[in-house]
């Protein structure tokens, strides 16, 4: 019988995971559907309990729901530190959480640079993404500095993990950038349709860094030109940290390997047809 899969999220019509995991599908031959559905924060409940029932094997969850789907969910142990999931499972019977945003970026990360323990990372943002990511960077035994324009934001992401500190946006950032290994933007900040802006400019790097962008629209962002100006190296975009959190999901739910080149394929050309 065809699998059903899916992404839970309000909106949720703009995802790009239908297209990523359905590709992903039919490059391993698997009799699987994956579908978008938009569901409301009042529903989330109704709609997991009734996900069980009706027998999909797996879900997506995305923006608003990935805090208070945690309730409805046994999630695993990180996801709870980080208090939200964006993957559900449903093989055992009973709907297990994941956080595999967390997962995906720290691949993205170990692939660019290497050994993560004992390296500095600076990481922009204190929202959702910022948790899933600094919480695995810590795991890791990174040294975590986290940079918020809400410093209070910061300082209470920072106090959950075990080896960080926090800042505003109001201090002297190129100190810090100095003293780092790795930088990350995980806020939204030069997003379309604001692309021309940036947190960190060119004159602010050192060419050592690596420098991430959770943002993919635009694939490359204003950070990432100032970076490549920089003459840093060693540049990610968000595109990978999407395709990398939908691998993990895929491998979750199927066991199977992901067809990564294929997945990241799809993402890229949705981008482009949509740009
Ligand atoms: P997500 O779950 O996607 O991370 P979020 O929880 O809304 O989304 O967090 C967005 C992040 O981007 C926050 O860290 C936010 O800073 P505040 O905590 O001060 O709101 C940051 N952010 C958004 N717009 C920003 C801007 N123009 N300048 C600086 N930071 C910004």
């Amino acid at each position: 019988m065809k699998k059903i899969y899916g992404v839970i999220g309000d909106p949720v019509a703009h995802s790009l995971s239908p297209v990523m995991h359905n590709a992903a599908f039919e490059k391993r031959g698997m009799d699987a559907v994956y579908l978008a559905f938009r569901v409301s924060m009042d529903e989330l409940g109704d709609a997991i309990r009734g996900a069980k029932s009706l027998g999909i094997s797996g879900l997506n969850v995305t923006i608003p729901l990935k805090e208070q789907a945690l309730f409805f969910v046994d999630a695993e142990k990180v996801a709870k530190k980080i208090g939200a999931i964006n993957t559900i499972d449903f093989s055992s019977g009973r709907p297990v959480g994941y956080n595999t945003d967390g997962i995906g970026s720290l691949r993205v990360l170990k692939e660019t640079a290497g050994e993560i323990k004992g390296k500095s990372v600076l990481i922009f943002g204190a929202g959702g993404a910022a948790k899933a990511i600094s919480f695995y960077l810590d795991t890791e035994g990174a040294k975590v500095t986290v940079a918020n324009r809400t410093k209070e934001r910061a300082a209470r992401l920072a106090s959950k993990l075990s080896n960080a500190d926090a800042i505003g946006l109001d201090v002297e950032l190129k100190e810090r950038i100095k003293d780092s290994d790795i930088l990350i933007n995980a806020t939204s900040v030069g997003m379309h349709p604001h692309e021309n802006a940036t947190l960190v400019t060119a004159d602010m790097m050192h060419p050592d860094l690596v420098v991430f962008d959770i943002v993919y629209t635009p694939m490359e962002t204003r950070l990432l030109k100032e970076a490549t100006r920089a003459g840093v190296k060693k540049i990610v975009n968000g595109v990978k940290m999407l395709v990398y959190q939908g691998a993990a999901s895929f491998q979750i739910w199927t066991h199977e390997e992901p067809p990564i080149e294929v997945m990241e394929e799809a993402v890229t050309d949705a981008l482009i047809r949509t740009s």
